[in-house]
């Protein structure tokens, strides 16, 4: 199949915009099964950017005919909000479920990551500067996202660890050294 630069950016553009609105609609749901402050605040900082980021996107490239925004799915995206909603379907909340959703929600953001960075250098191609400083703000905001959740995550992996040795005393955990987190 032959296809143009122009072609391939804009279809970038809008498997990223049908990612984002994917993403606003799953993160209120689980928004509201953490117990976690920390994890609320960056999911609820992170929905708001995720509108700012639709916009920005929908500022980059007019969507080609016959194409809407509702219609459009992402399916990579769309595979891995499911699988996240797998794990956490029927959980209440506790440590065990906010680790869940801090797994799934990292996996989302590494792949608007790698989806981002690939839409930048489309961008740098077609020398659009306009679009590659938007896509570029976007991409250090993802990036910070990815950074927090670690952060919390870090807290919350100490509490289960702490539970898991104390539930299974006769694990040695003793000479470990604790593993660096990505
Ligand atoms: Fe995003």
């Amino acid at each position: 199949m032959n296809f143009t630069l122009p072609d391939l950016f804009a279809r970038r553009i809008e498997d990223l915009l049908a990612s984002e609105a994917a993403i606003a609609r799953a993160l209120p749901k689980w928004i509201a099964r953490t117990r976690n402050e920390d994890l609320r605040a960056a999911l609820e900082r992170h929905l708001k950017e995720t509108d700012a980021q639709s916009a920005r996107l929908r500022s980059i490239a007019k969507p080609r005919a016959g194409s809407s925004d509702a219609a459009a799915r992402c399916p990579a995206t769309d595979a891995l909000l499911a699988e996240g909603e797998e794990r956490l379907r029927d959980s209440t909340p506790s440590d065990e479920a906010d680790a869940a959703i801090v797994d799934a929600c990292r996996r989302v953001e590494h792949h608007e990551i790698a989806s981002y960075a690939g839409a930048i250098g489309l961008a740098a191609a077609l020398m659009d500067t306009s679009a590659f400083e938007a896509l570029k703000t976007t991409l250090r905001e993802e990036e910070f996202a990815d950074e927090t959740l670690a952060k919390v995550s870090e807290k919350n992996v100490e509490r289960l660890r702490e539970a898991f040795t104390r539930k299974a005393p006769d694990v040695d955990v003793s000479g470990r050294e604790p593993i660096a987190r990505a």
